[in-house]
């Protein structure tokens, strides 16, 4: 039986460890960090989201606003509202939900946002400073990632990483870190996509598989090597007329029959997605500190 690694429980340990760190500076009278969230529009997922990482900051003494705007807001609006929060002392990060309403280029707002309060880590410059191995802030799922496998003492170097999905949050990155030379990375990384044809001949030889595709259930025992380590970033809403939403939240890893030949694995819910806020969290910590530092 494989190990489950729960998502969930790191978490909650990072919250409480950041938590701490911010009581300590509140009452030694210092500054505590302010995450900025930027929602346009109605979609009702990124409203879940933008509330869950709004109550996230508040539970650990975080400071957080949330600006909302229309569907109809203009990117000039949008524009003007990041440049002042680029300016606001008191704002150490700033997260746009994604995605925005089709008439906003999404590039020219995340390049508008200072890489310094880049706490999503999309700004090119971030992107840029993560491939060359530079300090900066990393995305929150692919660094969640990473630091689930080092609080589950899995093995990273020389280790065969498959990365399937190439997504600018999630694969690419993803691959990106796994690959740099510093402990709990230093990997062989393989990258498959929509350009795939055979991609279980793939997952097959990876040690240590990282799906990220939204197809739920397209890994099967017959796709991996026994002993693997599964990470599920998969969260693919399957209907299911037994829970009152009238759905359930599967991965893109058949969690059943995979945990029986891997020796460890993601569950979904409770698994990668926790971690993506606790890092939204550890990165806007991470900001108030760099600045801090002059770093
Ligand atoms: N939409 C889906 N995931 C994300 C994320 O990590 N950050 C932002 N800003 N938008 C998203």
């Amino acid at each position: 039986m494989s190990i489950i690694i729960d998502g969930k429980q790191c978490a909650a340990d990072i919250r409480t460890e950041l938590r701490t760190t911010i009581e300590e500076r509140r009452q030694s009278g210092r500054t505590v960090p302010g995450l900025a969230l930027l929602l346009v529009g109605n979609n009702p997922a990124s409203e879940v989201y933008v509330g869950s990482k709004d109550k996230a900051c508040k539970e650990i003494g975080m400071n957080s606003t949330i600006v909302r705007m229309p569907e109809s807001a203009s990117e000039e609006e949008i524009l003007r509202m990041i440049d002042g929060w680029n300016h606001d002392d008191a704002v150490h990060g700033i997260l746009v939900q994604l995605p925005l309403p089709k008439h906003i280029n999404e590039m020219n707002v995340i390049m508008a946002i200072s890489p310094d309060k880049d706490v999503d880590g999309f700004h090119p410059v971030n992107v840029g400073r993560l491939v060359i191995g530079l300090d900066g802030f990393a995305p929150c799922t692919p660094a969640g990632i990473v630091e689930l496998l080092k609080r589950y003492s899995i093995e990273t170097s020389g280790k065969h990483v498959v990365v399937v999905g190439r997504s600018n949050i999630v694969g690419k990155p993803m691959a990106n870190l796994m690959y740099q030379k510093y402990t709990g990375m230093n990997a062989i990384v393989t990258v498959c996509h929509t350009g795939t044809d055979d991609i279980s001949f793939y997952t097959r030889q990876a040690d240590i598989l990282i799906m990220a595709v939204g197809v739920p259930h397209l890994i099967t025992p017959q796709d991996v090597k026994p002993g693997v380590v599964v990470i599920d970033v998969g969260m693919n809403r399957l209907e299911d007329t037994s829970k009152k939403s009238g759905y359930r939240l599967v991965g893109d890893v058949d969690f059943q029959s995979v945990a029986t030949v891997a020796s460890a694995i993601t569950p979904v819910p409770g698994g990668v997605g926790p971690m993506t806020i606790a890092m939204l969290l550890s990165n806007t910590m991470k900001s108030l500190e760099r600045k801090e530092s002059n770093r």
